[in-house]
């Protein structure tokens, strides 16, 4: 695997921290002092006007206008009368919701006025080697950088967030994240709830002061557990609370926390419908009243206020869980009730209200094609976890997966703390965790990440057939992956196209349609090329002829141009 290690450039702009996984530990004790500018309290007046009610009504979180994310510090209300300081997105905290039409491509700078180094990750997006965020990529203080790329996936509740060599967890903790959500026109024919019944919840728990500064400080426990807070903010409010009707709402609830995991559910049990996991929807709404939801995960729900009378109200909890492990000794524990959003059911319902049979189809994996297995040991090292008894090691790359495999991960757990392991640039099936005869609704669909609790085995299925180059996966305790629980894998490039020439005749092969790949052509060589799927060159038709191959997610890996073919 020694060539392989060759195919981690730096940047030449790329800060070497020059930090040791120790000194980590050491940096953030010192770094709650953090920022301050002097923003505007942007968020104080809609406060002062809904003040009837005790804490403050939800914020929504801005659309992206234009295409500049800069990462600045801020000082925000998050609190009314209160300065917190943070490191906003365009003064934002959540950051604003990016959203892109599935089919369409996303281009944004990223300007870092921090003072450290930065970078940003799509996460769950499927982004080329060098756009997707890998901490090698970050770029120094005061610098920015273009990200560019197609977006051509199913529609799903994605997030970016910092992805900062052994900085992810303390900048995604003072804010840098946001929503990315992929549209696809055609899921409008479902019927689901839209507009202001279409809402996102990201949930994030922090530990604030007396003086409303949210605390970073994490000490070696801290950085074991990961780090727990007390409170919740959902998108940036506090004891939050929002009026709704009596209709049925689409909440799109992102996990954005640094390790808390939350259990979500009504204080009364009411039921609600499960439509999407991370990759996008389900087959079909289930129906629970819980679901578990780990850093980094997204969960999409339907809920029905139809049975609660006008000026009812219910409160959404993360409800309590026994938790493995330390769980926080001595500060804010794992598994503890938290109270999340009160609802107050103001109005009769403006719409009609019953939830869609059936949503999208889902194609699970044949568990009997995967060409192999690889075996992922999470366990405790001293005070911290590694992954196959190794620490991160930005310059090493530890695996290579052949491109478009379809591959068995199996994650076992060994330690005493839950791990959720993301992966970058594909999306995985779950099909076995150990001791349950059945998988929980959450483990439905696609997901990018898998909750591993403490002694679980639980089994993946994933194909690379994206991207190929050296990615990223990881555990999304955030604590834990600066820590060093990370790994760089390299997805292979794809077998080339075999060009075979004989007088009169030529004759390409490609990877076989299994492997996602099609055939194109466009007999026009400009701009307005309309591609048309091939299974043979149309040599018949003469001129010019433009091939390439794209793989499902639309991204081209192979390109020539045949003069009169
Ligand atoms: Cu959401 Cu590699 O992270
Ligand atoms: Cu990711
Ligand atoms: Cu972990």
């Amino acid at each position: 695997m020694n060539t392989l290690n060759s195919r981690l450039p730096m940047k030449s702009n790329t800060p070497v921290l020059g930090l040791t996984r120790r000194s980590f530990m050491r940096r953030s004790a010192l770094a709650s002092a953090a920022v301050a500018g002097a923003w505007p309290f942007a968020f104080a007046p809609r406060l002062r006007a809904q003040a009837a009610r005790p804490g403050y009504p939800l914020r929504l979180p801005p659309e992206l206008s234009g295409d500049t994310l800069t990462v600045a510090p801020a000082n925000l209300a998050i609190w009314p009368g209160y300065s917190t300081a943070v490191q906003a997105i365009n003064g934002s905290v959540p950051g604003p919701t990016i959203r892109v039409r599935r089919g369409t491509e996303f281009a944004a700078r990223v300007v870092n006025q921090l003072a450290e180094p930065l970078v940003l990750h799509w996460h769950g997006l499927l982004a080329p080697e060098r756009m997707d965020g890998h901490p090698r990529d970050a770029v120094a203080a005061g610098q920015s950088y273009q990200v560019r790329f197609p977006v051509n996936q199913r529609a799903a509740t994605c997030w970016y967030h910092a992805h900062t060599d052994q900085l992810t967890a303390e900048q995604a903790y003072r804010g840098v994240a946001g929503l990315f959500v992929i549209e696809d026109p055609n899921e409008a024919a479902l019927g689901l709830p839209s507009g202001d019944h279409d809402l996102p919840l990201v949930l994030t728990d922090k530990r604030s002061n007396a003086q409303r500064q949210l605390t970073y400080a994490p000490t070696m426990m801290d950085v074991m557990t990961g780090y727990l807070g007390d409170i919740v903010l959902v998108n940036g409010t506090p004891e939050a609370w929002l009026s709704v009707d009596q209709g049925l709402y689409r909440f799109r609830l992102l996990n954005g926390s640094n390790a808390r995991i939350f259990k979500v559910g009504f204080a009364d049990g009411h039921p609600f419908h499960l439509i999407a996991t991370d990759g996008g929807l389900l087959p079909a709404p289930v129906q629970v009243t819980r679901a578990m939801l780990a850093p980094g995960q997204r969960l999409e729900i339907l809920v029905d206020f139809s049975s609660y009378a006008v000026g009812g109200s219910v409160l959404l909890q993360s409800l309590s869980f026994p938790a493995s492990g330390m769980g926080g000794m001595g500060g804010p524990q794992q598994g503890t009730e938290m109270d999340l959003l009160r609802f107050y059911v103001d109005r009769a319902a403006s719409g009609a209200a019953t939830p869609p049979t059936t949503l999208v189809p889902f194609t699970p994996y044949d568990r009997a094609r995967a060409q192999r297995t690889r075996v992922f040991t999470l366990a405790m090292s001293g005070m911290v976890h590694t992954i196959n008894g190794q620490l991160f090691n930005l310059q090493r790359v530890d695996f290579a997966v052949p491109f478009g495999d379809l591959e068995l991960w199996e994650y076992r757990n060994t330690g005493t703390e839950p791990h959720p392991m993301h992966l970058h640039a594909a999306h995985c099936q779950v099909v076995e965790r150990s001791g349950q005869a059945q998988l929980p609704p959450e483990d439905a669909g696609w997901k990018d990440t898998v909750l591993v609790e403490a002694g679980e085995t639980v089994r993946v299925l994933v194909r690379f057939d994206a991207h190929p180059g050296v990615f990223v996966h990881h555990c999304h305790n955030l604590e834990h992956e600066d820590s060093g629980m990370m790994q760089n894998f390299e997805v292979l490039p794809p077998p080339p196209l075999a060009i075979q020439q004989t007088p009169g005749r030529v004759k390409i092969s490609w990877p076989d349609s299994t492997q996602g790949f099609q055939l194109e052509a466009t007999p026009s060589l400009g701009a307005d090329a309309a591609w048309q799927p091939v299974t043979a060159i149309p040599v018949s038709a003469g001129g010019r002829w433009k091939v390439t191959l794209t793989n499902v997610a639309g991204h081209h890996f192979y390109r020539l141009m045949k003069p009169a073919f």
